[in-house]
């Protein structure tokens, strides 16, 4: 399964330069099975400590300065709008619609770069890292606070797009005094359509009824039931038309990236960055010119987890669509955190795979660039008509049937980015507020801090010939009006 080992040695000189070519070494074919043992053994499920222990421990390992993102101020909701909200209508957390679609309408169409004054403009090759931001705060605050001990992080611009207005995500936002920053806001969530499309609209069909029945009830949707049978659930929707429509805002239609021809990196609110993710991504970036031509997507992480199943995705992959179609709850579950990371996993802190992308292993920390997003933008009807309400899926597929050049990977063996999140956008367990990942993941990186920044990559390349079958996708996307809607956002529209 495992082809030449290639090992590049780069070295970085200089801030935004990128490294040369020091010598390019080929090395006799070896596995990589001996590290997913010595994983799976030492894997324990660890039972969530008391919060209050775990949020003493992670203060202790967040240096003082970074405190102030970790603590909420309390907001006088009362305030400001309560004059306005006279019609007791549809409230969010205080602030009227009208007033949050104004607000929204606002910023997109400042496009205010925060910092610039102290960090200058962004050039055509800045790092653009965009981060998906839904409610779960507690989390986008350690994300933060992990950005901000990221060496060079002052030569990124950080765009945080929104698809829920809240006005303590936005002073937190706008207080990151670390790089540039900037904040985009979804415009078709269901916050600010809680009872039309994309919302739930009470003339639906419920979910679960059969065609027969929808017909007779003559419900809105009634002819576009998903391959399951299943009418639309916009909860479900929301996260791919969001994924979708800010790759397309910050690509196709922000002023300040017009010109921008660098990596963009995609995280998540609940994600956790490494802080020598960036000294990574140009290494990658310059084994990718010199050794792989091939490869077009930028991993910094993999799940660990997968260790543990290495070779048995089949398996997770049916469980995962089974989940969707059997119990609502489950639905949208997070791949959970019930292993341990291990420090010992960063002696391969300098290892890098190449390997065709795999959605439920690659999509977290990835980054590509605009010739890359070019391809993936002409294939626009396919992700939005397959029927998946999963953008990571989605992309799979589209990699596999209508790609010109299939998604190839290259993915550091010791992750540079993790997810901290517990709790799914959708799913709630008892003790969401947990952090004791967090604290898991800090004191791992603590104790592989002599490991970071390596001198060199180590490439890996996996075996091109091994299929990835098609799959059946997990439906939830049948509704013709997300195709439509989906395809609205790829539209031109500077
Ligand atoms: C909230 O606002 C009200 C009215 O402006 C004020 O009387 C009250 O002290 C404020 N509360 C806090 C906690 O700031
Ligand atoms: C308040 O709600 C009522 C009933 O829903 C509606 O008829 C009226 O136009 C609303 N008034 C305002 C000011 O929005
Ligand atoms: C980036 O901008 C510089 C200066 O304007 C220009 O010389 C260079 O060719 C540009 N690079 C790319 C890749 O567009
Ligand atoms: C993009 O390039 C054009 C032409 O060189 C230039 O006029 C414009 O100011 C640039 N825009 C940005 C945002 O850099
Ligand atoms: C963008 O990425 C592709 C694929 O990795 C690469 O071939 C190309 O050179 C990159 N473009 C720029 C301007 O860096
Ligand atoms: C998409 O755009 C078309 C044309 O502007 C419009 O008629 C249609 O309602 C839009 N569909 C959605 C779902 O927004």
């Amino acid at each position: 399964m495992v082809g030449a080992v290639v090992m590049v040695r780069v070295t970085v000189a200089g801030r935004r330069r990128f490294p040369c070519l020091r010598s390019l070494l080929l090395l006799a074919a070896f596995g990589f099975l001996c590290l997913q043992l010595h994983v799976s053994n030492l894997a324990t499920h660890e039972t969530t400590s008391e919060p209050a222990n775990d949020t003493v421990l992670i203060l202790s390992m967040v240096p003082q300065v970074l405190h102030k993102f970790l603590t909420s101020k309390p907001r006088n909701v009362s305030q400001s709008l309560n004059g306005t909200n006279g019609n007791g209508t549809s409230m969010n957390g205080g602030l009227p619609i009208r007033e949050i679609l104004k607000s929204i309408h606002k910023y997109n169409q400042e496009q205010v770069v925060h910092n610039e004054d102290i960090f200058g403009p962004i050039q055509n090759d800045t790092l653009i890292i965009v981060i998906q931001v839904h409610t779960r705060l507690v989390y986008l605050r350690h994300l933060i606070v992990s950005l901000a001990q990221a060496r060079d992080i002052d030569s990124t611009l950080i765009v945080f797009s929104h698809d829920y207005y809240d006005p303590e995500a936005n002073d937190l936002v706008q207080s990151v005094d670390f790089a540039r920053v900037m904040q985009i806001f979804y415009p078709f969530s269901i916050q600010t359509h809680p009872d039309t499309f994309p919302g739930q609209s009470k003339d639906d069909c419920p979910r679960d009824i059969n065609v027969q029945k929808a017909q007779i009830m003559k419900c809105t949707n009634a002819e576009h039931p998903d391959l399951y049978g299943h009418y639309r659930e916009a909860k479900f929707t929301q996260t791919k038309h969001h994924w979708w429509w800010k790759a397309n805002r910050v690509f196709n239609q922000l002023e300040v990236t017009r010109n921008h021809t660098g990596l963009v990196l995609f995280l998540e609110e609940d994600h956790y960055v490494a802080e020598d993710f960036i000294h990574v991504l140009r290494q990658m970036q310059g084994a990718c010119t010199i050794a792989c031509p091939q490869c077009n997507i930028l991993s910094l992480g993999t799940y660990l987890k997968t260790y543990n199943y290495y070779g048995d995705t089949k398996k997770k992959e049916a469980a995962r669509a089974l989940k969707r179609h059997q119990t609502l709850s489950a639905a949208a579950l997070p791949p959970s955190w019930a292993f341990q990371i291990l420090p010992s996993l960063y002696q391969h802190y300098h290892k890098a795979e190449v390997t065709p992308w795999v959605s439920s292993k690659h999509n977290m920390g990835m980054g590509f660039n605009r010739s890359v997003w070019a391809e993936l933008h002409r294939c626009a009807r396919h992700f939005c008509s397959y029927d998946d309400y999963n953008w990571d899926w989605s992309l799979q597929q589209l990699s596999q049937q209508c790609l010109q050049s299939k998604l190839v990977a290259i993915v550091m063996r010791a992750p540079r980015v993790f997810h901290i999140g517990e709790c799914g956008v959708h799913h709630k367990k008892a003790n969401c507020e947990s952090t004791s990942v967090i604290s898991k993941v800090q004191k791992v990186l603590a104790s592989a801090a002599r490991h970071l920044y390596p001198s060199h990559l180590t490439i890996t390349f996996s075996s091109p010939n091994k299929k990835h079958k098609l799959r059946k996708g997990n439906g939830g996307w049948g509704d013709v009006r997300d195709h439509q809607l989906c395809i609205n956002m790829t539209l031109p529209h500077r």
